[in-house]
């Protein structure tokens, strides 16, 4: 019996309103129209359970919610999103794409709120354990031209209801991980329009073989 070919894992990550959702809806047209067997999905989030934890986090009543207590559900959101989904997909030999994954919980919580990022890095590891990460896409764009392009702040939603210097420190965390890490993140200036910001990202794709 031949095994089958694992599938590649590749993250999707940047600050609020540059486009990443928009991003993950062209490539799934683009696996769609080219027969490219891929999963889509999002974090915090993604199965049932990591949702219902995705609810806690972003609530904007939860104002008492601890830094360590915020880390600790992302965590669990993503230990259980992986085991459930992601890994599964990919012994399946399908490609995954996820809408922020380690990278943002080292900007968000390591370089924004100022916790250990050593830890955090433990963390992660054991939270995705066994899903290694082929790729990841950094959509590179300042979080004042995120929230210009969103249309301001979700004021439901208690990470982006932070301040512009939170979302300031966060955006200086995903270009120093983007610096450290280059053999696996790739930078995507996103100053065009969004279906330019596609063809960079499908280039970038087919030149790493995932497509
Ligand atoms: N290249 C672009 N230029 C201008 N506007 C864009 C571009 N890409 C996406 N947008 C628009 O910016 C807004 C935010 O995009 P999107 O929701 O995809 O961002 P996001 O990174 O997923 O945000 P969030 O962090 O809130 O999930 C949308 O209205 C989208 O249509
Ligand atoms: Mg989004």
């Amino acid at each position: 019996m031949t095994e089958k070919k694992l599938g590649k894992f590749i993250t999707v990550e940047g600050c609020e309103g540059v486009g990443k959702s928009t991003q993950i809806r062209f490539l799934k047209e683009y696996c769609e129209k080219y027969g490219v067997g891929a999963v889509f999905t999002r974090e915090p989030g993604g199965t049932d359970i990591a949702e219902k934890i995705r609810a806690v986090i972003l609530d904007a009543d939860n104002k008492n919610m601890d830094a360590l207590t915020e880390l600790f559900l992302y965590a669990a959101a993503r230990r259980q999103h992986t085991q459930e989904l992601i890994i599964p997909a990919l012994e399946a030999g399908k490609t995954v794409f996820c809408d922020r994954y380690n990278d943002s919980t080292l900007s968000y919580q390591g370089y924004a709120r100022g916790l250990d990022k050593n830890m955090i890095s433990v963390l992660n590891g054991w939270a995705s354990g066994g899903a290694k990460i082929d790729l990841t896409v950094f959509i590179d764009v300042n979080p004042t031209e995120g929230f210009r392009r969103k249309g301001g702040a979700d004021e439901s939603d208690r990470l982006e209801r932070e301040s512009m210097e939170f979302h300031e420190r966060v955006y200086r965390g995903f270009k120093e991980i983007a610096e450290k890490d280059k053999d696996r993140v790739v930078c995507i200036k996103a100053d065009g329009t969004k279906f330019e910001t596609h063809a960079k990202i499908v280039g970038v794709l087919k030149e790493k073989g995932v497509f």
